[in-house]
């Protein structure tokens, strides 16, 4: 194989894996940590698969020495992990919890001793138990407290973090925690749901600033969104996936990066319509300047209509007769989502026009597989090392084509908690047998080390 086959990447393009608290950390009360909604919702029953709970998950609060060598055996220059704001503040607000803070510092410590820069969330989904009492994402308190939390982390840690993300995905908060109750905290209200959307990013903007004010280097800062491409079956379905893209992407990206959310979403959708919510002011806080824009993503998303309501095989009704399709022939992954690199090119070239001027990282892309360990101990997970492949090549296209991405973090460095999915998905580049805690580099893992030893993919 000639290297000029080779896909190369810009120099200087950091190549990472990410994780997220809940789903690795175990530990639930440790060293004075509050509980999260987490917590909480995943000890409730048939919330969750198979009623799993993060109580251990990947124990990597006591573990991650042996994750940390997992890094180094992929060779990566970053690891993007979240802050469990319980942990840092037990109920939320108030006083810092020393000893939370001190393992991030053990954790950062390590990293950067071994030459892997640390991306640093911080929220990823386990909002205190305390917070949601009071109402949680759906009360606009929370966003100085948000800030508040965001200041005491960049003192304790922008000594030695450098880069910050604010938020993983805040419609699926908004939509998965308050509007379908799917996620923690479980609770299905539009109102709610609405108000959240807002409120997420009120908290985004004024903890930008927060971070930038408290942090004793300077902080670069941004926020992680899961973008979609949705794709309309027939011309039936072209103003619906219009709808869909206002409500999923348009919700985030329009108030962060214009100011205004979109004129054609309803009041069940769009703050702007709601009595009292939006304040003056409040868009200024949003359109904060950030250094870079995260994206998260996984797969397209098709819309139908039928007429008669009724969602056939592999449908998700998503309305009276709107429904989320799955086009017959298409691959899809153990989660049932759609394998379309396609789009993901789509995606970020759109983001090229619609965000210019912005930084793009690609703070999660992934896929989950069945995996299985062989009699010779190894993981051979082709689909997943497939899929790998033919994303990296869609960011590699998205680059040749204009678009900025500084980045690609792989989703995940290791199987872990998936939520309502509990341990039955797994998305590890590293296999973890939830038994015994040994993790094994899968086959996927070795090619994503050889890539980012490359920097480049190999050749056909
Ligand atoms: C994303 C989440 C991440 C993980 C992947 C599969 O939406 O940010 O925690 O669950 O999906």
């Amino acid at each position: 194989m000639s290297t000029d086959d080779q896909l190369r990447f810009p120099d200087g393009f950091l190549w990472g894996a990410a994780t997220a608290a809940y789903q690795i950390e175990g530990a639930p009360q440790a060293d004075g940590k509050g509980p999260s909604i987490w917590d909480t919702f995943s000890h409730i029953p048939g919330k969750t698969w198979h009623g799993d709970t993060g109580d251990v998950a990947c124990d990597s609060y006591h573990r991650y020495p042996e994750d940390v060598g997992l890094l180094q055996r992929l060779g990566v220059g970053a690891y993007r992990f979240s802050l469990s704001w319980p942990r840092i503040q037990p109920d939320g607000r108030g006083q810092a919890n020393q000893a939370g803070l001190d393992y991030y510092r053990r954790l950062v410590d390590l990293l950067l001793e071994k030459g892997i820069t640390p991306v640093v969330t911080l929220y990823h989904w386990d909002l205190p138990q305390a917070l949601q009492d009071k109402g949680g994402w759906a009360t606009r308190d929370i966003a100085d407290l948000f800030a508040d939390y965001a200041a005491i982390a960049a003192g304790a840690l922008g000594d030695r973090v450098h880069r910050w993300v604010t938020l993983n995905e805040p419609w699926v908060v908004a939509t998965v925690g308050y509007r379908d109750g799917r996620h923690a905290p479980g609770i299905a209200d539009p109102a709610q749901a609405v108000a959240a959307n807002h409120h997420l990013l009120l908290a985004h903007g004024r903890s930008v600033a927060a971070l930038r004010a408290a942090s004793p280097s300077p902080a670069q800062a941004g926020i992680t969104l899961n973008l979609a491409i949705f794709r309309p079956v027939s011309d039936a379905a072209a103003d619906l996936a219009e709808e869909l893209d206002a409500r999923h992407n348009g919700a985030y990206l329009g108030p962060l990066l214009r100011g205004a959310y979109p004129e054609r979403l309803t009041a069940d959708y769009s703050p702007a319509k709601v009595e009292g919510l939006v304040h003056a002011g409040d868009f200024g806080v949003i359109t904060e300047p950030v250094d870079f824009l995260g994206v998260n993503f996984y797969a397209p998303l098709y819309a139908g209509i039928r007429q008669d309501g009724e969602p056939r095989r592999g449908e998700e009704l998503i309305g009276p007769h709107e429904v989320l399709v799955q086009p017959e022939g298409m691959p899809v992954t153990a989660m049932n989502w759609l394998v379309d690199a396609g789009a993901f090119r789509e995606l970020l070239v759109r983001l090229r026009d619609e965000a210019a001027g912005l930084a793009l990282y690609v703070t999660e892309n992934g896929s989950s597989w069945y995996d299985y360990v062989t009699q010779d101990g190894t993981v051979e997970d082709y689909e997943r090392l497939e899929y790998l492949r033919d994303h990296l090549t869609a960011v590699h296209q998205a680059i040749a084509e204009g678009t900025d991405v500084r980045g690609y973090f792989a989703w995940s460095l290791l199987d872990n908690f998936e939520w309502a999915e509990g341990y039955a998905k797994r998305f590890g580049l590293a296999y973890v047998d939830f038994g015994t805690q040994r993790r094994i580099l899968k086959r996927s893992g070795e090619f994503y080390a050889g890539v980012v030893r490359a920097n480049a993919l190999p050749g056909s």
